[in-house]
């Protein structure tokens, strides 16, 4: 079945339903929208448009807004909106007895071979679908935000989800042109904010023990681990930081690791810290300027996939053309040293 032939219901429009409905429709995907907040409901095709419009000018959509437009449609019944659908993608309120009515419906009036996702943040899918018949098609797909610009999306079923719905949603958010990647059973925080937690943890323990200030922290992310990080991932990194790859990382600076670990202060985020961090925040950006800097951190985003998406072109030319030479007799121009200087 080609995208296009596909249709995924979107429930909830807020910031994410919104940015999935991008996702799916900009992969050409029919998607079909319901909130119980007909304000809310009303508003997301404009907003969607609008938002794909910012794509456009950054060079990341292959049509116009109007025509992504097109493939969403708004329904006021779910019933309707769930109509024949191969995926629900939900995304309404963060509060356990709510999703799991929704839930109940859901498995009652979606077609039976839908596979039902939650894009909770923190809720695990056995705590609203364990009393369902179909509980076997429900999991969690967690995004971040907005999907639309971050590929990521964490995959985690109940105890009682069946491989079958993880691998054939694994297909649908890779033909949709995200990054899912499967956590094997349920924890809580799934991987993303477990990474993100540890990393909060430490910057903050060490701005609470006065190491350093937010701002000098944030440059160490940003200017530092943060570049490498936009393209590869801390094991990779690790693995090219000594001849020898990851064993000699390890033989190398293990002890130096373990000797941090040792060091390390538990952090529970105390309010005198959280209150220092946000007087330090507010200095460098008043909260009145919080949207626009959010704005603002959205087209550098878009800027960094458009590089992406260049690069990967890049890559691929230079891959292909070394596979054509080495099919050939003809010499390469250049030795290939496996170098890549990006
Ligand atoms: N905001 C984030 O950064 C983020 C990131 C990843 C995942 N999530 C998850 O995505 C989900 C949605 O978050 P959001 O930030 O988009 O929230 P939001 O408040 O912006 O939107 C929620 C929408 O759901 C609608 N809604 C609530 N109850 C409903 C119901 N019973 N039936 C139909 N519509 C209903 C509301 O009217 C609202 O439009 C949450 O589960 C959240 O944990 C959020």
């Amino acid at each position: 079945m080609t995208n296009k032939e596909r249709c995924i219901a979107v429930i909830g429009t807020g910031r994410i339903g919104r940015a999935w409905a991008i996702v799916f429709a900009r992969a050409g995907f029919r998607v079909n929208l319901h909130d119980a907040d007909r304000a809310m409901l009303d508003g997301a095709r404009p907003s969607i448009e609008a938002s794909a419009a910012d794509l456009a000018r950054f060079g990341l959509l292959d049509e116009t807004p109007g025509e992504l437009a097109e493939r969403v449609t708004a329904h006021a019944r779910l019933e309707d909106a769930v109509n024949g659908v191969q995926l629900v993608q939900e995304n309404i309120a963060e509060v356990v007895e709510i999703k799991r009515a929704m839930f109940e419906a859901l498995d009652r009036l979606a077609p039976p071979d839908a596979i039902l996702a939650s894009s909770t943040s923190g809720l695990p899918a056995s705590t609203f679908t364990e009393a369902l018949p179909g509980r076997h098609r429900c999991l969690v797909a967690h995004p971040v935000n907005p999907p639309s610009l971050v590929p990521l999306v964490e995959l985690c079923g109940a105890p009682w989800t069946s491989s079958e719905t993880l691998h054939n949603a694994r297909k649908l958010y890779e033909a949709a042109g995200q990054k899912p990647v499967t956590v094997a059973r349920e924890i809580s925080g799934f991987l993303l904010n477990r990474l993100q937690g540890a990393l909060l943890d430490e910057a903050l323990s060490l701005f609470e023990q006065g190491y350093a200030s937010a701002a000098d922290l944030d440059t160490v992310m940003r200017d530092g681990l943060g570049l490498r990080w936009a393209f590869m991932g801390p094991f990779e990194t690790i693995d090219l930081n000594a001849p020898g790859g990851v064993a000699d990382y390890a033989a190398r600076y293990g002890g130096t690791y373990r000797s941090i670990a040792q060091t390390r202060v538990p952090f529970d985020w105390p309010p005198a810290t959280v209150a220092k961090l946000d007087a330090e925040r507010r200095t460098l950006l008043p909260r009145e300027q919080i949207e626009a800097r959010s704005g603002w951190r959205d087209r550098r985003l878009m800027a960094l996939l458009a590089h992406r998406r260049r690069d990967d072109a890049d890559m691929k030319a230079e891959s292909d053309a070394s596979s054509s030479r080495a099919n050939s007799s003809e010499p390469a121009l250049r030795p290939d040293t496996g170098d890549r200087h990006d």
